[in-house]
């Protein structure tokens, strides 16, 4: 990983991308982001980002939904919003990354963001890709990335955006896991295809953000989703390791344009992919002693508590939690090692 002094860091890229020689720009003396110092986490993403709120749509969101009329919400309603910890909470059923690295919701029950040390403003939207520009909704009712900023812009925005000290603030933004599985099948040319979804993602969503005063944001790139329990039974896995790291070529290039042509802006990419190999590569060093396989009785709430009487050991000591999701363990692993990065910038 290669950090650079000009508020990008870069993880590591295909020389072909030229990204390592990239210099930084910017006046010397411009704001820089403090991960000490910030107070609100506004996230957008999916499942592995979705918490679920009392007003969210049961499974998939904590408020609203993409339903004509369900996107929006008043003051009030998302004001009274919490977010639920426990079975069904999240993708992994305990505490996920962005509740980690927030602190806010950790503990069982249910919890106002606005009561948080740092509080969290989460916008994930469980099954979510991009946008339906590029690829099918999957489910009529799933807010695209590149709606779920349109939704706190437009609703979330006039509420809690100018009682926030914008500067204190860091957009956290985790998205990709669907698009590239579901374009895995795509005959089109897929870097082009991957571009594309990119700059929706930056013209929709960030563009928007910052021209609204949020000038600090993090990346996260895609985990090794190649090596899923279905896919280490496949000769040829889908997605595959390669277009994984097209897709992690495409963001790194798309953040350092981004932090080139906006100065006063910290865009920081944190290299999900090579830590999570890091913990398949190596997992007894990180506690994790199963990474090929999932508990069955994932969706049993039963299982937290009683993973023998699915014929599990405890759940801490998976990898996976179900086909395609990691375990709140791993969650924990990534936001502590996150943190770390944040510090260290
Ligand atoms: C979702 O966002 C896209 C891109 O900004 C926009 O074109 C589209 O109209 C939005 N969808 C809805 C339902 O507002
Ligand atoms: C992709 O291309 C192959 C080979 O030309 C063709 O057989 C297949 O039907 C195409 N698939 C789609 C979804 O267009
Ligand atoms: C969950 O597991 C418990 C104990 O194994 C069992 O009694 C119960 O029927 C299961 N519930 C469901 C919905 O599968
Ligand atoms: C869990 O999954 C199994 C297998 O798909 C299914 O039979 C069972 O009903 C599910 N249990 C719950 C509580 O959803
Ligand atoms: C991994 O977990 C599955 C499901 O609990 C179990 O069947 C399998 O034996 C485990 N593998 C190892 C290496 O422990």
């Amino acid at each position: 990983m290669k950090h650079l002094a000009g508020g990008i860091v870069l993880v590591a890229v295909s020389a072909s991308f030229g990204l390592a020689t990239s210099q930084p720009r910017g006046p010397p003396n411009q704001r820089r982001f403090k991960w000490e110092e910030t107070k609100h986490i506004i996230a957008f993403g999916d499942y592995y980002t979705f918490v679920q709120g009392t007003a969210g749509y049961p499974g998939f969101s904590f408020i609203g939904d993409y339903r004509p009329g369900h996107l929006s919400f008043t003051p009030e309603e998302l004001l009274t919003d919490k977010i639920v910890q426990g079975f069904g909470g999240t993708s992994a059923d305990g505490p996920n990354c962005i509740e980690y690295l927030s602190g806010c919701a950790v503990e069982d029950g249910e919890w106002l963001p606005s009561e948080c040390k740092m509080q969290l403003w989460n916008f994930a939207f469980a099954g979510a890709d991009v946008s339906e520009q590029s690829t099918p909704l999957h489910a009529e009712y799933v807010v695209p990335l590149v709606n779920q900023t349109q939704q706190y812009l437009t609703w979330a925005e006039p509420v809690i955006g100018g009682h926030m000290k914008k500067e204190r603030a860091l957009v956290a933004i985790w998205i990709g896991i669907n698009d590239i599985s579901d374009t895995s099948k795509y005959n089109a040319s897929l870097l082009h295809l991957y571009s594309d979804i990119m700059d929706s993602m930056f013209r929709n969503s960030i563009e928007p953000l910052y021209r609204s005063g949020y000038h600090n944001f993090l990346f996260l790139n895609l985990p090794p989703v190649d090596r899923t329990p279905a896919n280490l039974l496949r000769s040829s896995p889908s997605p595959n390791k390669m277009m994984i790291e097209w897709w992690n070529e495409k963001l790194a290039g798309h953040v350092q344009d981004f932090s080139n042509s906006h100065n006063d802006a910290t865009a920081l990419l944190y290299d999900t992919n090579t830590f999570l190999n890091g913990v398949l590569d190596e997992p007894s060093m990180y506690g994790v002693h199963n990474i090929t396989d999932f508990c069955p009785g994932y969706n049993n709430s039963t299982v937290l508590t009683d993973p023998g009487a699915f014929g599990c050991a405890p759940l801490d000591g998976y990898y996976w939690f179900n086909q395609g999701h990691i375990t709140s363990h791993i969650h924990e692993l990534i936001a502590d090692d996150l943190r770390g990065f944040l510090e260290s910038h």
